[in-house]
């Protein structure tokens, strides 16, 4: 994993800019301070080091996406360029730059799911959803994508729902797939 060295160590910043909820900016903040204060005698790091990767994929991780403000953002208090921090961001496919919805509906159209009808599979989804790939239903619950081979080619043509995998679902179960994602996230709300 690349490390880059950020010359001045972090600068004072306004985590406010970016998250406006008090409990969540406190959290953003320690997150940040993880990636960027990396003791030398542990890590083998010169202090002010950044790990640029492990911070983004950590702020993706509690957001979702890297909006254009949280990359600003995280170039500003790493000293690193804008430039810099959104071509190490946008360089990965998993790493999103525009907010999605509550789940990630992605069907693989690598070349077995190709074969076993992936493009059948995505219209069928696409139907269920009221979505076409690439986009986010109305109130903000699935979005649906087609992505590259997932590593379970001998379940072709193969689903993802989040982090579950379904191979070869049938069809006429993929409204209440989906309908049971979206109790579960209502059930954790509530
Ligand atoms: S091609 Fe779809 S999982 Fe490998």
């Amino acid at each position: 994993m690349r490390t880059y060295r950020s010359t001045l160590g972090p600068r004072p910043h306004a985590v406010a800019q970016v998250e406006p909820d008090p409990k969540r900016a406190a959290r953003l903040d320690k997150l940040i301070q993880r990636f960027v204060h990396r003791p030398t005698a542990l890590h083998g790091r010169a202090p002010g080091a950044v790990d640029l990767m492990g911070l983004l994929g950590a702020v993706h991780d509690m957001y979702g996406c890297l909006t254009r403000p949280m990359v600003e953002h995280l170039a500003h208090v790493c000293e690193l360029y804008t430039g810099q921090v959104y071509a190490t961001a946008s360089f990965y496919p998993d790493i999103y730059l525009d907010p999605k919805g509550r789940h990630l509906v992605k069907v693989c159209t690598g070349t077995a799911c190709h074969v076993k009808g992936a493009d059948r599979l995505a219209r069928r989804c696409a139907r269920a959803l009221g979505v076409e790939p690439g986009g986010t239903d109305a109130d903000g619950e699935f979005t649906f994508l087609t992505t590259a081979c997932v590593g379970a080619c001998s379940l072709a043509p193969v689903l993802m729902v989040g982090t579950d995998i379904h191979g070869n679902p049938d069809p006429a179960t993929l409204p209440d797939l989906f309908a049971r994602h979206r109790e579960s996230d209502a059930t954790a709300a509530g």
